[in-house]
């Protein structure tokens, strides 16, 4: 198989399948590639984004999440706003380069300007030294404007699965869960000159192979610049929890997430591709093989220690008991040992980004 590896992007879905079916030798040589692809278009440096929980209060209802409405077992937080600055502050000194906000989803005026107001306050007491990614959610143009105009320049919205039919087994059917509507959003966030990122669950109920190939090829249509995937693990305080004997085991769960970095790497060399921390819950070193095998980019939880335990979207989520300090040491010793570089300091912007705005520029002035 290696002789037939394409050097980029050019893959057919059969060859997809083929790669996400890899054992043995086959599936080495993959990795092997993938990792190869990523030194020479992106490098071997992995960047920072301190991941800050701001609030597990969501308006929906996800099959699969554990913070979602209906679950009556999770403790509800929501970070004062002081915390969240504090978390950034951390950030800023530790040369994290860059950090995310991440909270249930809201859709409310309140919720906008808190949003809004921290960003800029982000901005502000950084000195416009960290980037700031957000991942809130489904909004409306003018929000994603807003908090676009406040300095955000990144934005995460998972599409969850591509396939229709899968994503409407997954989430209940009312006007708050369309999958349209993601697709409309992620539209709007490219509109708006995000970095637009997206991934998807790996290894739901229902979910074959072929679906995960056609996720790779929608993100490929989709000319999207970040990705963060990872597997799927059951919560057993969710509805999706009752399919738990028809999943793949963990293991193989795990080790199709690895392939579906690796595989994306190849079909997007200049993207950014997070290794999630889902991948750590299953194997210690989950998030290192990620890194072996074509993603660059790390989330540390930096949420303040006593809020971590609340923010449990699936179970044994790693790290919840550490304090922030403790993981970055621990993570530059492991990106090491992974033959990565952690880049203190530097935003890491997806590189993908910039070659499309170059086009897009370039189109423009043709025409005019
Ligand atoms: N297993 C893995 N990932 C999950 N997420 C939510 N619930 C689970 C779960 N049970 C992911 C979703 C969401 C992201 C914030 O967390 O993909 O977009
Ligand atoms: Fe909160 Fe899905 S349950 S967005």
């Amino acid at each position: 198989m290696t002789e037939n590896l394409p050097d980029t992007e050019d893959i057919s879905r059969e060859t997809i399948i083929m790669f996400l079916n890899s054992k043995g030798d086959d599936r080495i040589n993959l990795f092997r590639h993938a990792a190869e692809v990523k030194k020479k278009h992106v490098g071997n440096k992995v960047w920072l984004r301190g991941l800050i929980e701001l609030s597990n209060v969501c308006a929906k209802d996800c099959f699969y999440c554990g913070i979602r409405k209906s679950n009556t077992k999770v403790k509800r937080y929501n970070i004062r706003d002081s915390e969240v600055l504090e978390a950034a502050r951390f950030a800023c000194e530790n040369n994290y380069g860059s950090v995310v906000l991440q909270s249930g989803e809201l859709q409310h005026d309140k919720f906008t300007r808190r949003i809004e107001k921290l960003v800029k306050q982000i901005k502000g007491l950084s000195e416009d030294k960290l980037g700031i990614t957000l991942s809130c959610g489904e909004q409306s143009e003018d929000t994603y404007k807003r908090w676009y105009d406040a300095g955000a320049h990144r934005y995460l919205l998972r599409i969850e699965t591509s396939a229709r039919e899968l994503y409407e087994k997954i989430h209940p059917s009312d006007q708050i869960h369309i999958f349209d509507n993601r697709i409309v959003c992620l539209e709007r966030l490219k509109k708006c000159g995000y970095q637009t990122g997206t991934g998807v669950m790996i290894g739901l109920p229902f979910q074959n192979v072929t679906h995960l190939a056609d996720d790779l090829i929608f993100m490929k249509n989709l000319d999207i610049d970040m990705c963060g995937m990872g597997p799927y693990i059951e919560h057993s305080d969710t509805p999706l929890y009752r399919y738990k004997n028809q999943l793949l085991p963990i293991h193989e769960r795990f080790d199709l997430s690895i392939k579906m970095v690796a595989v994306l790497r190849i079909m997007m060399p200049y993207i950014n591709i997070a290794s999630t921390t889902a991948l750590q819950a299953i194997e210690k070193t989950g998030r290192e093989k990620a890194i072996q095998a074509g993603a660059n980019i790390l989330m540390p939880n930096i949420t303040p220690g006593k809020y971590r335990d609340s923010y449990s979207l699936y179970e044994n989520k790693p790290c919840t008991g550490e304090n922030a300090g403790d993981c970055l040491h621990c993570l530059d010793i492991r990106m090491k040992l992974a033959g990565a570089d952690i880049a203190y300091g530097e935003w890491g912007d997806s590189l993908h980004y910039g070659k499309r705005s170059k086009a897009a520029q370039a189109d423009l002035q043709q025409k005019i």
